[in-house]
């Protein structure tokens, strides 16, 4: 059925109800209404099913961490059809499953991109795609804000580990996979942040927000040839049906209120047939009224606007800027066209969306894959032959990074900033766990009583970053006791230092840390970036059942001075590199 056919439909079906239960006819302005209704998406933490009848809205989502109180995957299904029962058109419900399901208790939380970006793997990344979209269709929720495409060039971004590289053409065909994967399981996926996002210069965002939303000061042919690249193939290649406009600016001028990129580049050039959506009262960010911002970014090409609070005005506002003629209903019509096709392509108008079933939930084939996924995104930078580990090994394992799932999982993990302990993953192998599952099978030991130092063969130093998402990580101070790293780093360190054992340092982070100076006192080094509840990759390469493969996705500082880095950098300060983009060493 062509989109124009069903917006006739919507017209005569009114008029139909309207006649047979001697309603009033649906009028034109209601029509409008109800259009401009669909274009408007709110927070379920301030928008109910009983609102639906007079605010229609075309969609709700969660924002990072925003579960039902019954967090069930039956509790996040009654929710959703909550919604579905009191709408006439059915909404399309979003989350950010960035690395799985990580809104939900119990999910599998894979590697975040950074660390996929490091395993390099399209087959891989397009099963992590199908396996994420299976566990959030069953709890009834229909679009994924994700992959990010940001092409990052400067590591101290708190978004750095949502990206999976600074090399566009990794970032190109790992995130096409990802859409590729997620969407042939039935779930819409996002191409995000519109444009440009990682080119941000540091220090430029207004606010505490150094990088986070800042402004990209670059010609537009390094704007096309960096960063435009991966939205060419995800909606070449990927059939995107959505992108998620950036809060940053490119040369001064805001993304939401680009009519050039988006509708002339975007829509245009690029053929983009979905619906393009705002970022998170982003729209606010824009000079003047709500009604100027809504009329600027409307006007600009957005199809809808994600207002988790002020939904209500945005619809308001939206019917008297569309009556003033400052909104045309062409425009209307095109982005309700926009999210109708969406929504029909998932199966929302015909009732076809399928709900996978419940026991795919952290299932042993999601273990298993993510388990794969961590030990392919290991990079190994140092060894000098402590690794492989001996399955016998008395092995003393210090760090704050030794025993939690939350350090191990990173931002948008449970709760938008991520967890700082593991009690709310219960579903997860932590480092220890994993080390001790095969000390236990092999007659070794594992001991974190550092009392027992001088019994051990070998030390293996678990450091890490605090969690932290967006703008929160922004990091000014990329040393190892510098920003978002805890006290417990620096004691481990010198512990490490001070006991005289070969040291096998394991740096859990979400983007390369200044290690210069301390490198020289480890045997051996290995980056696990985020690697979430699977930790059984982890010692699947350590003990050598399996060989390092992964490769460096981001070029590796020497300082924190990080803004001139990049092997995208046609200024590159290659003397500020220590580890080169693509490197990592592997068992002869
Ligand atoms: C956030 C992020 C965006 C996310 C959205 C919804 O501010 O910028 O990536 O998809 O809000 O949570």
């Amino acid at each position: 059925m062509t989109i124009r056919k069903l917006g006739c439909l919507t017209v005569l079906f009114g008029l139909i109800i309207s006649g047979c239960t001697n309603q009033p006819v649906v009028n034109e302005d209601e029509i409008l209404r109800n259009k401009i209704a669909q274009l408007v998406q709110a927070e379920r933490n301030n928008f109910s099913a009983q609102q639906i009848s007079e605010y229609p809205l075309g969609s709700v989502l969660s924002g990072g961490g925003s579960r039902p109180s019954d967090g069930s995957v039956q509790g996040w299904k009654k929710m959703v059809t909550g919604y579905q029962e009191k709408s006439d058109i059915p909404i399309l419900y979003g989350v950010d499953a960035v690395h799985g399901h990580n809104n939900l208790l119990g999910a599998t939380i894979f590697p975040h991109n950074i660390g996929l970006g490091a395993a390099n793997d399209e087959d891989l990344m397009r099963r992590i795609g199908v396996a994420t979209a299976k566990e959030v269709s069953a709890t009834g929720i229909h679009w994924n804000f994700a992959p990010t495409l940001a092409v990052v060039q400067d590591i101290r971004w708190g978004r750095t580990y949502e990206s999976f590289s600074e090399d566009q053409t990794l970032v190109s065909r790992l995130g096409t996979a990802y859409i590729q994967g997620l969407q042939s399981a039935g779930i819409a996926a996002t191409a995000k942040h519109f444009l440009a996002d990682g080119a941000t210069e540091f220090g430029s965002a207004s606010g505490s927000y150094l990088l986070d939303q800042g402004d990209a000061r670059l010609s537009e042919d390094e704007i096309r040839r960096v960063h435009l690249h991966p939205y060419i193939d995800a909606i070449e290649k990927g059939d995107v049906l959505t992108v998620m406009i950036s809060y940053s600016s490119i040369n001064g001028k805001k993304l939401h209120a680009s009519k050039y990129w988006i509708t002339d580049v975007l829509k245009g050039e690029l053929g983009f047939k979905g619906v393009v959506i705002s970022d998170w009262e982003a729209i606010h960010q824009l000079p003047g009224s709500l009604y100027q911002q809504i009329v600027a970014s409307m006007n600009a090409g957005i199809d809808m606007l994600m207002e988790p609070f002020k939904w209500k005005e945005t619809v308001d506002t939206m019917v008297r800027a569309v009556n003033n003629g400052d909104i045309s209903k062409e425009r209307i019509e095109d982005a309700y066209q926009r999210v109708m096709l969406v929504k029909e392509k998932l199966g929302l108008l015909d009732g076809s969306f399928k709900m996978a079933d419940a026991s795919v939930i952290h299932s042993q084939e999601h273990q298993d894959l993510a388990r794969e996924a961590v030990a392919k995104s290991l990079v190994l930078l140092k060894n000098n032959g402590v690794l492989p580990l001996k399955k016998n090994a008395k092995i003393l394992l210090i760090g704050p990074g030794a025993d939690n799932a939350g350090l191990a999982s990173g931002g948008w993990t449970y709760s938008w900033q991520g967890e700082t302990t593991g009690s709310n993953l219960p579903q997860a192998t932590t480092l220890k766990q994993a080390f001790e599952s095969v000390a236990s099978a092999f007659g070794g030991m594992i001991t974190t009583d550092v009392s027992l130092i001088n019994q051990v063969d070998i030390v293996v130093l678990a450091l890490a970053e605090q969690p932290y998402a967006e703008g929160v990580g922004d990091a000014t101070d990329l040393a190892l006791n510098g920003s978002q790293m805890s006290a417990a780093n620096k004691d481990a360190l010198m512990l490490a230092k001070a006991s005289k054992k070969p040291v096998v340092t394991i740096l859990t982070a979400g983007r390369p840390r200044v290690v210069t100076d301390e490198l020289k006192d480890w045997d051996a080094f290995v980056m696990a970036w985020l690697y979430g509840t699977e930790a059984k990759g982890i010692t699947d390469v350590l003990y050598g059942d399996v060989n390092f493969t992964g490769r460096l996705p981001f070029s590796w500082p020497k300082t924190s001075k990080t803004d001139d880095i990049s092997s995208q950098d046609p200024d590159r300060d290659a003397s500020n590199v220590l580890f080169d983009f693509g490197f990592g060493l592997k068992y002869e």
